[in-house]
């Protein structure tokens, strides 16, 4: 079964940022990402591809606890009480330095030293 699929999907499709978490040694550890990176390199069924420019401390983070957290949310999605709907991701990532896909996020993002690929493993509507 899809995990990013109805109002999680109208949401990724129309938010402008989403917000990734990783767990550090000191603590959580908040990174962004545009949805428009998103929607350009494909929300999958479940997975979504981030272009790496940074995420040094993330990519830390993820070589020791896998596990991470997205938000992203649009005024654009309607919600269970009005205008505007969030959707809470988790799952589990990586970042790849190199490997066909990391080639494809460099054609879009040349830019790019990596991609980083999240697996949701659930997704659940805030509003
Ligand atoms: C809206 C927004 C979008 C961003 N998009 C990216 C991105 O696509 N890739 C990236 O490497 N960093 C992006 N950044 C910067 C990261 O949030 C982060 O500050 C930086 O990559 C350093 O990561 P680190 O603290 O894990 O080392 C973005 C920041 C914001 C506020």
């Amino acid at each position: 079964m899809a995990m990013i699929e109805n109002a999680c999907r109208q949401t990724l499709e129309a938010t402008e940022y989403v917000t990734i978490v990783t767990q550090g040694e000191a603590g959580p550890h908040l990174v962004a990402t545009w949805g428009d990176y998103l929607r350009k390199l494909g929300i999958g069924d479940d997975t979504l591809i981030v272009p790496v420019g940074y995420l040094r401390e993330t990519e830390a983070n993820l070589r020791r606890d896998s596990r991470v957290q997205v938000l992203a949310a649009s005024r654009q999605v309607q919600g269970t009480h009005g205008p505007g709907q969030g959707c809470l991701l988790t799952g589990v990532a990586e970042i790849l330095i190199d490997g066909d896909l990391v080639a494809r996020v460099k054609e879009q993002f040349p830019w790019a030293r990596g991609a980083m690929v999240i697996r949701v493993e659930s997704a659940k509507t805030q509003l």
